[in-house]
């Protein structure tokens, strides 16, 4: 498969990071509950293998998945870490021994998170850190995030992380960061059926950053839609495939980080940067959305 069928390419700003605009997002690769070893570790490896192989070069990972078991994956499959392969890590939590997600932000806490991703990774220095506001779980809320902004700021002079981005934030967030530091990426909820983000990826696309939506495949349960499904019946194609197009489609700023722990379904996933999408397939996916917002 040719690079440029995985989407296009796309530059973070200010920097010399170029990636495909389809790369692979990494939480599936955990055990249930993004927690403890795969099913299949030998599997796990084949996938990360199989994306850097076809092409991908931008891997969404956090210490904090497993914990330390996808950094570990990761470091496995891939290390000693091709040249131009950009890895994204999030801060922002830890996991406790109940599996759950307790803040780990604090000065403390995000200097430790670092150095336990370089650690895992075997790196000496991170691409891109997002700062990952936990808030209510998925959906951002409003409040400062200056002090942990300032902090990641003080570890990026330090030569420990390259760029930084956000991750669960709003618009209002987004702009108190970037009077601190530069942004290069921000990693929101968006798909084809919720798109509270609408007008902020306008915006980001405007100033050229990235906007890389987490579950894009609607997450833990894909997402269903009989036209999603007709439309993709009609294009030959399957509508995981459409929703990814789709999102292709929306902006130029969007990359994508589909998760799966299946080769099958990677290669599937991969090829959505192949299809083409009409001016009205678009609206008519683009329906989808505003009928779910009437209900
Ligand atoms: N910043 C954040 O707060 C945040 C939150 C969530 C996720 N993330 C990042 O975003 C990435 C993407 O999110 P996600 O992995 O949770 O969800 P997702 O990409 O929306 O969907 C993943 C789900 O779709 C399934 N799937 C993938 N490809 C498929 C295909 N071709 N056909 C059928 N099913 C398919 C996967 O199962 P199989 O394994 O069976 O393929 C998995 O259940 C994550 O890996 C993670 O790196 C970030």
């Amino acid at each position: 498969m040719s690079e440029d069928k995985l989407g296009g390419r796309f530059t973070f700003p200010g920097t010399s990071l170029t990636v495909q605009r389809i790369g692979y997002g990494s939480m599936q690769l955990a055990g249930p509950g993004v927690w403890g070893p795969p099913k299949d570790p030998e599997g796990a490896v084949a996938v990360l293998r199989e994306a850097v192989a076809a092409g991908v070069n931008h891997i969404d990972t956090a210490d904090y998945y497993g914990p330390h078991l996808t950094n570990q994956i990761i470091r496995q499959a891939l290390h000693p870490f091709p040249a131009g392969l950009v890895i994204v890590t999030k801060l922002g939590s830890r996991r406790a021994p109940d599996k759950s997600w307790p803040l780990a932000i604090s000065p403390e806490d995000l200097t430790a998170g670092v150095h336990d991703n370089l650690r895992v990774l075997g790196l000496d220095a991170l691409d891109i850190v997002n700062y990952r506001v936990m808030g209510s779980g998925h959906d951002p809320v409003e409040g400062s995030i200056a002090e942990q902004v300032t902090v990641l700021a003080e570890l990026r002079r330090e030569g420990l992380i390259r760029h930084i981005g956000l991750s669960n934030v709003t618009a209002a967030q987004i702009a108190e960061a970037r009077a601190i530091t530069d942004i290069v990426c921000v990693q929101n909820n968006y798909n084809l059926t919720y798109r509270h983000d609408d007008a902020l990826i306008d915006d980001l696309a405007r100033q050229g950053i990235a906007y890389v939506p987490f579950w894009p495949l609607g997450g833990f349960t894909p997402l269903q839609s009989s036209t999603l499904s007709d439309v993709a019946g009609r294009l030959g194609a399957t509508p995981i495939q459409v929703a990814l197009a789709w999102l292709l489609h929306r902006s130029p700023n969007i990359l994508l980080i589909p998760g799966t722990s299946s080769v099958a379904h990677l290669r599937e996933n991969l090829a959505a940067g192949q299809l083409s999408l009409s001016p009205q397939t678009l609206a008519e996916l683009d329906g989808i959305a505003a009928a779910e917002m009437k209900h």
